[in-house]
């Protein structure tokens, strides 16, 4: 997989879309019409050509970088309980449609690294920027709604609304991003139903296997269509067989929708099959050193 790493520019690239754009559909139908009733000759008028390609190429230059530029970047995050230094400047950039997972000891800051790009949690220094947009500038309201509308959590307890239903725990993020009921529920069921819960809309969380309650919660992170999926030990506390489910839903969903996600996991099969491997030790990210040989 290739990972793209084009820089963001801040605002930039999307004043730059809106201008291309509007050039392009203002020019567009104009052109058109002229060219209909022949009232002008184009051909004539180098001045509106130039200014044309201009528009033109600017408007395929900001749909490359609006395009491109998709990605999460966190950039030397130190967190501190304390005295204790738990992140120590980790920096890491996950591209769209990337499955990353997150390796390494008991302690070493992985879910502590989770939790701040998800951000649940703040750092002491450092930056977190989803497609240009520094989050940690952003208010608490506004975060709230950016979290609501971006970000996906599965946790390793699935961390379900015990008193309410399937249907209505997948509902719930959209329910509370604004989305009429209708509309929530409609799209809750057809999640439920890709998840081959169809018979269990009505069920509440503690009359569901595990597996099941792991694949609500997956129907849950996805309702907002979110820029990522942040999964914390998604499959911990699952037998072989609903773990292996789980894992392959994941990679059905980056192959089908494109689906970005990040997760932690003390499982090596699921790391090896992702897209990138972070290892992380003390709080920071490293590269493994090499098995050593062998001596027999
Ligand atoms: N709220 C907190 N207050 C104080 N220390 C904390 C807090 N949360 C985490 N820590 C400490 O930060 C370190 C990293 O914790 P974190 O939960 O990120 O580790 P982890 O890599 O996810 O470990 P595990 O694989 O066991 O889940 C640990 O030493 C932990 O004790
Ligand atoms: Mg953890």
């Amino acid at each position: 997989m290739i990972t793209l790493q084009i820089k963001t520019f801040g605002p930039l690239p999307h004043l730059a879309f809106c201008w291309g754009l509007s050039l392009w559909l203002s020019a567009a139908p104009l052109i058109g019409v002229c060219l209909c009733f022949g009232r002008v000759d184009f051909g004539f008028q180098p001045l509106f050509w130039v200014g044309f390609c201009l528009g033109f190429g600017w408007l395929c230059w900001s749909l490359e970088v609006s395009f491109f530029e998709k990605m999460i970047e966190v950039k030397n995050i130190i967190k501190r309980y304390g005295n204790l230094e738990v992140l120590k400047g980790v920096s890491v950039t996950i591209g769209d449609g990337e499955i990353v997972s997150i390796v390494g000891p008991s302690g070493a800051g992985k879910t502590t690294l989770l939790q701040i790009i998800g951000t649940l949690d703040k750092p002491d220094s450092g930056s977190v920027l989803f497609d240009g947009t520094d989050v940690l500038a952003l208010k608490d309201k506004e975060l709230a709604r950016f979290r609501n509308r971006n970000i996906g959590f599965v946790f390793q307890f699935h961390q379900l609304l015990p008193e309410f239903t399937t249907l209505e725990n997948v509902a719930m993020p959209a329910l509370i991003g604004g989305e009429k009921r209708s509309d929530a529920f409609a799209h809750a069921k057809e999640l439920l139903s890709y998840m081959n819960l169809s018979d269990r809309f009505e069920h509440k969380p503690a009359q569901l296997s595990g597996g099941e309650r792991q694949r609500v919660a997956v129907a849950r992170a996805l309702i907002n269509k979110p820029a990522v999926i942040l999964a914390d030990e998604p499959s911990g506390s699952l037998d072989t067989q609903n773990k292996q489910e789980l894992h392959k839903l994941f990679f059905t969903l980056r192959d089908e929708m494109k689906q970005t996600f990040v997760i932690v996991t003390h499982d090596e099969s699921l790391a090896g099959d992702t897209d990138r491997v972070l290892h992380m030790r003390d709080g920071l990210i490293v590269t493994p050193e090499p098995e050593s040989e062998i001596i027999v």
